[in-house]
């Protein structure tokens, strides 16, 4: 499915049927046929459940969730996206983001077949997650860097977790969010994707789940994670680099560090301006770290 220019319709269609609104008013609204709008609820209700009462009109009873249109409105928003695609199911939504090449747009899947982590990973995505990824216009790879320390601020400010080096999301201590950063598209045109996974009804070992703490809805945990971005917006990247510090509970602790060219033990000292991890004075821009007992 994909949810382009006309979503903005879809948008239009949600608010209005928060109550009865009839045929006559939606067409009206949208300066297109009854028949259109008739058409148009019909597809709507394989995402919703619409009551008609004739004579009065059409009523959004209950929404399903996760809920294309509700991702939609979340999106365009927040986001400020120009193109949404929702899939049932998809490989990764990194790799759709990829191959798409163009940044502005979101890419959400309810379950990933190939789903990617950080470090040549598979990350398990069945449904009950929440997987999206969204690709912003970037113009260098230290932007890569920042776009991974702000979108860890932005799901810890979600979800009221903390971080651990460079965005893994914790909640008491377990991950219950991974975030995959990559840099793509043309060298005219290149793009940072931002890829995000959250454990919302899925439960995996060693691993928190977001409805354990009450937040079951994953149109909810999207709504909300979009929101925080759009709030860092109107933040300076040194304000919210000093928020990552306060969240990030790898600073201060002795940390192994697995890295593309070795292991390095010590005590994570910093978070520099480009994101990158002090360990007892060696910098650190990749790699895993793991929180060892002091
Ligand atoms: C990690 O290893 O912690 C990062 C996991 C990132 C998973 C998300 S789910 C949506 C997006 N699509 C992918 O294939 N990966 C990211």
């Amino acid at each position: 499915m994909r949810l382009t220019e006309r979503s903005v319709d879809y948008l239009i269609y949600l608010e209005l049927l928060k109550g009865y609104a009839s045929g006559e008013e939606i067409a009206r609204r949208l300066g297109i046929s009854r028949t259109a709008v008739w058409k148009q609820i019909d597809k709507m209700r394989r995402y919703l459940s619409i009551s008609s009462k004739p004579g009065v009109g059409y009523c959004i009873i209950s929404e399903k969730d996760p809920n294309p249109y509700a991702i939609a409105k979340a999106s365009f928003e927040n986001l400020e996206v120009s193109e949404v695609f929702y899939y049932k199911s998809v490989d990764s939504t990194n790799e759709r983001a990829r191959i798409h090449g163009k940044s502005s747009a979101l890419f959400f899947a309810e379950q990933q077949t190939a789903g990617r982590g950080r470090m040549g990973r598979e990350w398990k995505s069945e449904t009950g997650g929440l997987y999206f990824s969204i690709t912003f216009p970037s113009s260098a790879l230290k932007e890569v860097q920042r776009f991974t320390i702000i979108s860890g601020v932005a799901v810890a400010r979600a979800v009221d977790g903390k971080l651990k080096w460079p965005n893994d999301v914790l909640l008491e201590d377990k991950k219950v969010c991974g975030i995959l950063c990559e840099l793509s598209g043309s060298f005219e045109e290149p793009v940072v994707i931002v890829g995000i996974g959250v454990n919302v009804r899925n439960k995996y070992e060693n691993a928190a789940s977001l409805c354990d703490y009450g937040i079951c809805s994953i149109n909810e945990v999207f709504a909300r994670i979009a929101r925080e971005f759009k709030n860092l917006k109107l933040k300076s990247w040194g304000e919210i680099l000093e928020e990552y510090r306060k969240l990030c509970t790898t600073l201060g602790r002795k940390v192994r560090i697995y890295t593309p060219s070795g292991i390095l033990e010590g005590i994570a000292e910093d978070v520099d301006e480009n994101g990158a991890l002090l360990v007892s004075g060696k910098t650190v821009l990749v790699g895993d770290c793991i929180h060892l007992r002091s």
